[in-house]
This record gives structure tokens, C-alpha cells and sequence, in this order.
């Protein structure tokens, strides 16, 4: 689904750098990438960092996984092969927001390691900041915002992950909410305080 099917092309170098973008908005371009399950409140988190972000003057934009399946991915379904190609997908497009100087927020389930992974490698080191919005099933599922668990568990709905599709976990993401110990505002100040220290937050 993704190899090279262009041929004769060429990569075009502008004249503007990365660095004079940086500078220009006096931050860093990075990548925060949430995982984890459905109903963990990594869209709500976005949402608040996001916010907390803009009133730093600083320039962030989220990427979220319900909203961009209805536009840029609508042709992709929750096949293993759907759910690589969204993630493929998404990770271009959030290598482009870093390009641009931005800070880009993705909010996808993104349930497969070499997924999540190989957006990683596509990403310069220190570019891709992996979140990983833990969440027990038992405390997504009494959750259920939306209430797909419960369609899931009446067997309405397929191949819902966590219940009948896999969910792999990061082993050593950079971040972790324990959002079951923690509210979604301390968890966005905790991304936020992450990006502070490392300098993310100037050029
Ligand atoms: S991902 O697995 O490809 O990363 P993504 O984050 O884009 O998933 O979309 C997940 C959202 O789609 C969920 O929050 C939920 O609202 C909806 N959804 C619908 N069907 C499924 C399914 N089978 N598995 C998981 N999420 C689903």
C-alpha cells in the first residue's frame, strides 16, 4: 500500500531552512504523539495542551484520530491494514507540521508498536515524543463516551480494539499519563512541562 509507485521524481530543496522557521516562531517543530486505548482521554488532553500551548504564544495543532477519518483517511476502515496505512499517513503529515516549526499533537489509538515505530524513524531524534495515555480496559470500558465498548461487548460492532483487536502498548514512551491517577488538566501540563524543560518551547 505505501511502497514508491512515482517514478522520474525529485526532491526539491527551498530556501527557506528549518532553523529560520524556529526562529520565526521561537519554538522548536516536534511531534507529541499520544497512544492508547479508546475513551483514555488522549483527545481531551490534546485538546487542553493544545490551549495551554497557544497561551504560551507558542504554535500547536492537533491531529485527531475521528476527525481525520473523516477527511484526509475517510478511505480507511479498522483493518490492520487500514489502521497502518492511517498511522502512515498521519505520520507524514505530522513530520510536515515539525518541518514547518509547529508543534503537531496527534490523538490516535495507533495500537501497533511498529507503527507508532516506524513514524519514529522517519522523525529526526528528539522530533517524535511518544505519550502514552495509559488506561485500564476495565476503567475505558466503564468510561465509554461514546459507547462503542458496549457495542463492542453486544457484538455490534467488530474488531474493536481492546476487546477482539490488539492494543500494544509502548514499552518505553517518553511520557506517561496515568490517567486513571491523574485529570486530563495535570496531564496536559505535565506534556507541557516536558517541552518547557527540554527546550522545545524556544528556538
Ligand atoms: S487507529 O487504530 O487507526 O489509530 P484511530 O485513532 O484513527 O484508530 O480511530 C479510533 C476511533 O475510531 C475511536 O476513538 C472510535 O471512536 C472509532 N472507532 C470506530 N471503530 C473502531 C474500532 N473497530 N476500533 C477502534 N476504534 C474505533
Amino acid at each position: 500500500m505505501s511502497e514508491q509507485k512515482a517514478t522520474n521524481i525529485t526532491w526539491h530543496e527551498g530556501s527557506v531552512t528549518r532553523d529560520e522557521r524556529q526562529k520565526l516562531l521561537n519554538q522548536k517543530g516536534v511531534t507529541v504523539w499520544m497512544t492508547g486505548l479508546s475513551a483514555s482521554g488522549k483527545s481531551t488532553i490534546a485538546c487542553i495542551l493544545e490551549q495551554m500551548l497557544l497561551h504560551k504564544k507558542k504554535h500547536a495543532y492537533r491531529l485527531d484520530g475521528d476527525n481525520i477519518r473523516m477527511g484526509l483517511n475517510k478511505n480507511l476502515g479498522f483493518s490492520a491494514e487500514d489502521r497502518t496505512e492511517n498511522i502512515r499517513r498521519i505520520g507524514e503529515v505530522a513530520k510536515l507540521f515539525s518541518d514547518a516549526g509547529v508543534i503537531a499533537i496527534t490523538s490516535f489509538i495507533s495500537p501497533y508498536k511498529k507503527d507508532r515505530d516506524a513514524v519514529r524513524t522517519g522523525m529526526k531524534a528528539g522530533e517524535f515524543i511518544e505519550v502514552y495515555v495509559q488506561v485500564s480496559l476495565s476503567e475505558a470500558e466503564k468510561r465509554d463516551p461514546k459507547g462503542l465498548y458496549k457495542k463492542a461487548r453486544a457484538g455490534q460492532l467488530k474488531g474493536f480494539t481492546g476487546i477482539d483487536d490488539p492494543y500494544e502498548a509502548p514499552e518505553k514512551p517518553e511520557i506517561l499519563i496515568e490517567t486513571e491517577k491523574t485529570n486530563a488538566g495535570d496531564a496536559a501540563a505535565q506534556i507541557a512541562k516536558y517541552l518547557e524543560d527540554r527546550g522545545y518551547l524556544r528556538e
